[in-house]
């Protein structure tokens, strides 16, 4: 058997329900929580051997949340998409909490399917059969009709037009987040410097009523979106990335899927996937199959570029 351990959870969500749910089927693994809002200290200062942070996607919403549970001698897995590279959004900050991680002897990963795994692990795993590496296209439709409404409606499913368009402006709808974290990642790996990052991110209207597991989006709301992101590497597009997320993909044509292509000068790759990976199978199962690589890793704050692949043990 493998060394004991104990796994908190932090957040009472799909992800920490899911993951927690792998883990307890592990012999050799304790799991705590999953510890809701009221239960902070519990879940954060318990001293587990691995806490996680399944909660928002956003660095600044969590940091202090990682800063207690690395004060208590935890390793941290996050899945806050922004945790995956933190750097690209707040570097004091992820530098502050590398150092506190180093000191501690302890190790935090941002981890997840999408930041995590889709547009990043899996990418520099198939640029291992390919000799040279000139520009990438990631390519994911994704059924959003599983996610809970917080997300869905944070992403940019189920608002009006109008209210679309001021989501935008003002923050609170954001599309899918973490491209330019994945997209830091394996350019950091690759020895590319992205000079910056471009989004384009447009609604996709009901042309019906439609319903997803948590809502129910109205002829005329936004079901779903179109997502580019493409980083920007000696003046030109190096990788590109397209995501597609809806409630009902079939309504406009598609079906899940993932499309890995690299292209280079001596050949190239393209990995298929369909249908594509589940998100929320996936995820918990890269939280879950995270515990032990980061329990093994060298201490700080560490990227999915840096850790072996998780594999379920
Ligand atoms: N990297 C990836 O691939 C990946 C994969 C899956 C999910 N994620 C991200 O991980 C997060 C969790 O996903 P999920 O599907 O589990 O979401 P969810 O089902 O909406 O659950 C979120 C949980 O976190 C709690 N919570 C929200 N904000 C909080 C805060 N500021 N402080 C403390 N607790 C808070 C919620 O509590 P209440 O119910 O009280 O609000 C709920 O228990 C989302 O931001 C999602 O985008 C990333």
């Amino acid at each position: 058997m493998a060394r004991p351990l104990r796994v908190s959870f932090y957040g009472t969500g799909q992800v920490a329900t899911n993951a927690s749910g792998i883990l307890r089927r592990r012999e050799d693994v304790t799991v705590l929580g999953p510890f809701g809002r009221t239960q902070r200290e519990e879940a954060l200062r318990g001293g587990a051997d691995v806490v996680v942070i399944a909660t928002t996607s956003f660095l600044a919403a969590i940091a202090d949340d990682i800063h207690d549970a690395v004060e208590s001698g935890s390793n941290v897995i996050t899945t806050a998409e922004e945790a995956a590279f933190p750097w690209a959004n707040d570097a004091p900050t992820a530098d502050r909490l590398d150092a506190l991680a180093r000191s501690r002897g302890v190790t935090i990963l941002g981890a997840g399917l999408n930041p995590g795994f889709a547009f990043d692990a899996l990418v520099l795993t198939a640029c291992g059969v390919v000799a040279e590496v000139e520009s990438l296209l990631v390519e994911r439709v994704v059924d959003l009709s599983g996610f809970g409404e917080t997300v869905l409606r944070r992403i940019g499913v189920a608002h009006s037009a109008d209210s679309f368009e001021e989501g935008i402006r003002a923050g609170s709808v954001t599309g899918h987040v973490g491209f330019p974290q994945s997209m830091r990642v394996v350019a950091g790996r690759l020895g590319v410097e992205i000079e910056r990052v471009d989004r384009e991110l447009e609604p996709i209207f009901a042309e019906a009523e439609l319903a997803a597991s948590s809502l129910t989006v109205r002829a005329g709301e936004t079901a779903g979106f179109r997502q580019r992101y493409a980083a920007i590497s000696g003046g030109r597009t190096w990788f590109d990335a397209f995501f597609i997320g809806h409630i009902a993909p079939a309504a406009i044509g598609q079906q899940p899927r993932d499309s890995i292509t690299i292209r280079g000068p001596y050949g190239g790759i393209n990995l298929a996937a369909t249908p594509g990976m589940n998100p929320q199978s996936g995820s918990a199962a890269i939280v879950a199959n995270s515990v032990r690589r980061v329990v093994g890793a060298a201490p700080g704050w560490t990227t999915v570029a840096d850790l072996p692949p998780a594999v379920p043990v």
